[in-house]
């Protein structure tokens, strides 16, 4: 019988970042103005480091996994930042530059990946043509037994290298996408919610997966979800977006026991609690049109601390200490996130999960 064991963690966090982003902004161009998606977002992370970002959708987190990848596509536009890996600046590659970088170093496992496979070419050809792509003709030789290990990796059989995604489960399929994403063992995987479509058990097998290939490898992980309670077992730092800013970034631990954004104390407090059965705090109203962005503070209309100057001024983004970082006017004056005041009524009725804020004068898009 074999069992599903996590390796002990290699050491994370330690040695120079292997990916620093620094004030990223990305827009979309619409008719009625540009909508900023992804709004002067900064972070970095070393490797080995797993960072889990997580928001609501329509929150920026596959426009900026994306942007990462420089794979931004009209409408969007990259407007302003750096994305170094390394020494790299990805935002000052040309194509050339771009091609080798992919995969090798960077690498990604789209939303919605399982379609992503190229349905009219088996598993196996699309790993050999990646790993042709970067190596050249040379790599040919070995390369059977090469695929059959990166399909162990991801606990895949060997047959299914001669298999068409449409042969291949949902599990299968996600697995095998990621098997192609790290053929070239990237220093930073980006998985745009991986287990989205999948069965909890599936998500959970996934999710065991991902970490041991990344362990395997070495690599820095971001792992994009909207599930705060499966992205805190896997992580090692918490990134939470809203309206396409970083509101708070900080160690699983501290953010879960000490969430310093009032955000972040909600999006903690709607995580089922075994021990309060039935009873689920949602967050009260809509995450907000991007095109018509409340003044002051994004979250304001929706936040239960929220004062004047909420109502008036962006708040900056706060460095609270070394590896903590919050965008909230309540900061400095505060040596952590006041109790919440008594007054206030969650509104038990409005889900965490929302769908994508009304993009007004816009076309829907997917989340
Ligand atoms: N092609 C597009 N044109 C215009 N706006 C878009 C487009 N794609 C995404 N957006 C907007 O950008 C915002 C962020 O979207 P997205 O990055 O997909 O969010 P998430 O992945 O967090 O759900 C959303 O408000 C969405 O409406
Ligand atoms: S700045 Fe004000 S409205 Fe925004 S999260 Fe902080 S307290 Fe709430
Ligand atoms: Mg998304």
């Amino acid at each position: 019988m074999t069992t599903e064991t996590t390796p002990a963690r290699v050491t994370v966090g330690t040695g120079d970042p292997v990916l620093r982003v620094r004030d990223l902004q990305v827009s979309y161009g619409t008719p009625n103005g540009d909508v900023p998606a992804v709004d002067h977002v900064s972070f970095s992370l070393q490797p080995g480091q797993r960072l889990g970002l997580i928001g609501e959708s329509g929150s920026g987190k596959t426009t900026m996994a994306t942007a990462l990848m420089r794979l931004t596509r009209p409408p969007g536009r990259i407007v302003g930042g750096e994305v170094l890996l390394g020494e790299t600046d990805m935002l000052k590659l040309d194509e050339k530059g771009l091609r080798e970088v992919r995969l090798r170093d960077i690498a990604l496992v789209p939303q919605g990946a399982m379609n992503s496979l190229n349905p009219v070419m088996r598993i196996g050809n699309q790993m050999a043509d990646a790993i042709e792509a970067h190596e050249g003709r040379a790599a040919r030789k070995g390369m059977e037994e090469r695929i059959s290990a990166q399909l162990a990796r991801v606990g895949l059989p060997p047959t299914v290298a001669r298999r068409y995604p449409h042969e291949l489960s949902g599990g299968m399929k996600q697995r095998a996408v990621m098997a192609i994403s790290t053929v070239l063992n990237p220093k930073v995987i980006i998985a745009d919610e991986p287990t989205s479509a999948l069965d909890v058990v599936v998500q959970r097998q996934v999710m065991q997966t991902l970490g041991r290939l990344q362990e395997g490898i070495g690599s820095a992980v971001v792992l994009i979800g909207h599930d705060m309670g499966l992205i805190a077992q896997f992580a090692d730092l918490i990134g939470v977006m809203y309206a396409g800013r970083l509101v708070e970034i900080g160690p699983v631990d501290e953010m879960l026991t000490d969430p310093r954004h009032p955000y972040t104390r909600l999006l903690i407090d709607s995580l089922p609690k075994l021990t309060a059965k039935g009873k689920l705090v949602g967050i009260p109203g809509l995450p907000p049109a991007l095109l018509n962005l409340p003044q002051g503070c994004a979250f304001n209309p929706r936040c239960p601390y929220a004062f004047d100057r909420c109502h008036q001024d962006v708040p900056a983004v706060q460095q609270l200490a070394p590896d903590r970082r919050a965008a909230c006017h309540l900061y400095p004056a505060n040596p952590a996130l006041p109790a919440l005041p008594a007054s206030v009524q969650m509104d038990a009725a409005t889900p965490l999960e929302l769908t994508g804020p009304a993009m007004e004068g816009q076309e829907e898009v997917a989340g």
